[in-house]
């Protein structure tokens, strides 16, 4: 059901922690499965230059945070807002369809933690137009499964 790769960043995730004093810090949560995810961000001079999560979550959610701080580490705050669950998941070898939302989340937490950022320093990312952090979307309806 998972690949290689959700297995071996479940079993050994990437930047798990915290970041005390972050630049950004972003919360998200999925109303249906009740996960959560945290992300920290230290960013100088718009370069992401370390960034941890904590998640209350699923496997697939912690195997997908990992990747997806990975995936950050190092970019710029644009680029870091570029990151699309796609990505993730491509990353990651696939995941199983009801478990997309994982990755979706932890896309999510990336742009809240940007969000608050842009909040204590005033700068204003286009891509974040339209961006709710307490906004809990329904990931799950995107799949024909109820639970
Ligand atoms: Fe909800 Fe994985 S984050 S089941």
């Amino acid at each position: 059901m998972y690949t290689e790769q959700v297995m071996e960043h479940f079993t050994n995730p990437r930047n798990v922690g915290v970041i005390e004093n972050a630049d950004g810090v972003g919360e998200v949560g999925n109303v249906k499965c009740g996960d959560i995810m945290k992300i920290y961000l230290r960013i100088e001079d718009e370069v992401i230059t370390e960034v941890k999560f904590k998640t209350f979550g699923c496997g697939s959610a912690v195997a997908s945070s990992s990747v997806a701080t990975e995936l950050i580490k190092g970019k710029t705050v644009k680029e870091a807002l570029n990151l699309s669950n796609k990505e993730v998941i491509s990353e990651l070898g696939g995941l199983p369809t009801v478990k997309i939302h994982c990755s979706v989340l932890a896309e999510q937490a990336i742009k809240a933690a940007v969000y608050d950022y842009s909040q204590k320093t005033g700068k204003v990312y286009p891509e974040l137009e339209g961006f709710d952090p307490d906004h809990e979307d329904d990931h799950h309806d995107h799949v024909d499964i109820e639970y």
